[in-house]
């Protein structure tokens, strides 16, 4: 899970939000414009004292009164749900600490997990892993099971057997330094004499049950904030910007894996965790080796038994190909290793009232349907909002018209059914139809933006309805701005979702070229942003100095941050390896607006980029006030940083590579995923871009087609010659 997604879960298991919503109460003769300034200053003032409890560890206000702040604030919501802020206080627990910690990018990046939720999923995984490998069924392979802790993971990397440094997750590639945090962990080795040059320890950071208790008693005593959770605790322990406060907080470890390493734990997943445990790393007790699917799925059960009494919280079990050559030859997808996968216990559920259904508008325009509840504890969380994904989905039916829940609607005031996966989005899953209340009626979905007023349309095929108000939309500007300037994007110091929320209702920023003038428009002169509420001359300074940084961004950043509709983070990476300059990437897809032009199939043509994203980018980029915005904020930048080719030593680097016929010692799957690692595109059908054909035994039309190109031909031999692996 991501961490700051942690936060966020954090933030609803806030105790004080319990009993958030409150029916009367001074807000009842509130005007709409006396709520929203209400909301904006608490959402100040609450952002102010979290920052100061939990930046500072130096709180600036009673816990009593933080809460009835915080409650006031729920009611105004509750009373004025549209009125929500993005950074409302509700759902959040802390600020976020990143901003008091330095940054360390991982060695290598810290990988998260696929999920299984049955047996099915199971199999799936198992079969996967087969297929790439070309093992048969029958064929042995071996696989370790052990506890998922619900915590947070840590990195701790060692040289010459001293701790250099410890850092969290964070978004994958770069955590935030905790090292003088994890120094005071009586549970981690600070020395390691014996163990490799460079060895990156990875494993998870926890509270156990009865420290959680204790250590909420103590706060209770203390006057302090009480933690909802253990991970919360533990979270919140680790990530203390004064270093004599994790100290006194228990927390736990267990290490069950690796990252950067000088020379290998061992020959098995099963050896290396001996290993770690050997120089004294806390390795959970519970992992158990297992050759086959049945027996992974004993130990399940048995774990899931056990979890009760185990003293900590788990949520599942991962499951890893124990053999670590194996582990090398499956490699990662771009966050989730092939080689392992966390098989999640059963969501956890709860029945409460539905107070009502709100409508936001998303960036491309979506309309999603978001229920909110009388606030109610599933699986220790307080979970007071759940998605409804859309008009189908309230309607019980699926996309195709089918039934889902019986087909049961959802109306406004009846009991329903919530469930929460892990830490995904609370769901819901059913409706009571014996209590909905009489006169309870059929939900409309709008037809029109709740924000704008446009038609909402939708398309045929498409599960969603749509606002068509495009850029004269507020909703989907703001939001596009958000997401421009989120932490995979621009990410730019000092200009979070609040500030451009701010900036946006007053007309300073409408598009993300504004961003960049801001220093030239509101620097100087009679509206100046160290004026503003918030502000001040430092803070204006910084701000600008960091807009400045960003006039240098990376390409694939850039495009992500386009925000182009189905284009995600890996997509925009995709896309910058292939057409390296902004230049070169706008140019095609003006050229790929015809669907039979040689641009739209090499579009087509880039592994992971299928016919919808490939039609979204051309529409977006075609002439009009979409393109036109685009390259007013490009006339800004100063420089669009090509990818950093990291296989540039590769002999495969920029090469387009197609395979063909039967390799004999590798499945297709595998040759591509090596061929792509090493910095190869993998294309389906031979043109004249091509560079290399590989062919085996059987080849056919291709290799003709090759021979017809003068493209080279080689066999698998010489095939794992290039790749190093003959
Ligand atoms: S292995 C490359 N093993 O679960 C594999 N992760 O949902 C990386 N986690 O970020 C993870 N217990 O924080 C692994 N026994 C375990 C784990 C575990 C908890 C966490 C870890 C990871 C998250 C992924």
């Amino acid at each position: 899970m991501d961490e700051r997604e942690e936060d966020r879960r954090g933030a609803v298991a806030r105790p004080d939000t319990e009993d958030g919503i409150a029916g009367g109460g001074p807000t009842d003769a509130m005007d709409e414009a006396t709520a929203r300034h209400e909301l904006s200053r608490l959402a100040e003032v609450l952002a102010r004292a979290e920052a100061a409890y939990y930046q500072a560890d130096d709180p600036i206000m009673a816990d009593a009164d933080y809460d009835a702040l915080k409650r006031r604030n729920a009611e105004i919501e509750a009373r004025f749900p549209h009125l929500k802020r993005a950074d409302s206080p509700s759902d959040r627990v802390g600020a976020r600490p990143a901003a008091g910690f330095a940054k360390i990018v991982h060695a290598r990046p810290m990988l998260s997990l696929a999920n299984a939720f049955d047996e099915d999923d199971l199999a799936d995984f198992d079969a996967g892993i087969r297929r790439f490998l070309g093992l048969g069924e029958a064929d042995p392979l071996a696989y370790t099971s052990e506890p998922k802790i619900d915590g947070l993971s840590l990195s701790i990397r060692y040289e010459d057997g001293k701790l250099c440094h410890a850092a969290t997750r964070g978004d994958g590639t770069e955590g935030e330094d905790v090292t003088a945090n994890v120094l005071t962990l009586a549970c981690i080795p600070r020395h390691l004499p014996g163990a490799p040059g460079v060895l990156e320890v990875r494993g998870e950071v926890f509270m156990r049950h009865d420290d959680f208790a204790a250590l909420n008693e103590r706060q209770k005593a203390a006057g302090q904030k009480v933690f909802a959770n253990p991970r919360n605790a533990a979270a919140g322990s680790l990530r203390q910007l004064d270093p004599a406060v994790t100290a006194e907080r228990p927390l736990s470890f267990f290490a069950y894996g690796w990252g950067e390493l000088s020379e290998p734990l061992g020959r098995t997943q099963t050896e290396a965790l001996a290993r770690l445990s050997a120089l004294g790393f806390p390795v959970n007790p519970l992992t158990r080796r297992c050759s086959s699917v049945a027996e992974l799925l004993d130990h399940y059960r048995e774990i899931e038994r056990a979890r009760a009494d185990l003293g900590y919280d788990i949520d599942g079990v991962v499951y890893k190909v124990d053999d670590l050559a194996l582990q090398a030859r499956l490699g990662a997808r771009s966050t989730t290793p092939r080689w392992a996968i966390a098989h999640k216990f059963p969501a956890e559920t709860a029945w409460t009232e539905l107070l009502g259904i709100d409508i936001q508008v998303g960036r491309t325009g979506a309309l999603s349907p978001v229920a909110r509840l009388r606030p109610v504890t599933v699986g220790g969380v307080v979970v007071s909002s759940a998605t409804l994904h859309n008009e189908d989905y309230i309607a019980g039916r699926d996309a195709g018209g089918a039934p889902i829940r019986g087909g049961r609607d959802i109306r406004i005031g009846d009991r329903v059914k919530v469930y929460r996966a892990g830490d995904v989005i609370p769901k819901i899953a059913d409706v009571d139809l014996t209590r909905r209340p009489a006169g309870a009626a059929p939900f409309r979905f709008p037809d029109r933006c709740p924000v704008c007023g446009a038609p909402a349309v939708r398309e045929e095929g498409d599960a969603v309805r749509r606002c068509s108000g495009g850029m004269s939309c507020d909703a989907q500007m703001l939001e596009r701005l958000r997401h421009f300037v989120s932490r995979p994007a621009f990410d730019i110091e000092g200009l979070g979702a609040r500030q451009i929320e701010a900036l946006f209702a007053d007309g300073w920023i409408r598009e993300p070229a504004d961003i960049f003038r801001l220093k030239e428009r509101y620097g100087t002169g009679p509206r100046q942003l160290r004026h503003r509420e918030g502000w001040g001359a430092r803070s204006a300074e910084k701000l600008f100095a960091a807009i400045e940084a960003r006039r240098r961004i990376p390409l694939a950043r850039l495009i992500f941050a386009l925000g182009i509709r189905h284009v995600g983070e890996s997509a925009a990476r995709l896309l910058a390896r292939h057409y390296r300059s902004f230049e070169a990437l706008a140019a095609a897809m003006t050229e790929a607006v015809d669907p039979e032009s040689p641009a739209f199939e090499t579009l087509l043509s880039i592994d992971g980029i299928g016919e919808t994203m490939a039609r979204a980018l051309v529409r977006t980029f075609a002439p009009g006030p979409e393109r036109q915005m685009i390259d007013r904020l490009v006339a800004e930048l100063e420089e669009i940083e090509p990818p950093e080719d990291r296989s540039a030593a590769s002999p495969l680097a920029g090469k387009t590579l197609v395979f063909t016929g039967t390799l004999a010692r590798m499945t297709r799957a595998e040759a591509k995923a090596r061929a792509e690692a090493l910095g190869a595109r993998v294309a389906g059908s031979v043109s004249a871009r091509t560079d290399i054909l590989v062919a085996g035994p059987g080849a056919g039309s291709k290799a003709r087609k090759a021979a017809e190109l003068g493209v080279d031909v080689i066999d698998e031999d010489a095939w794992l010659a290039m790749i190093g692996g003959g």
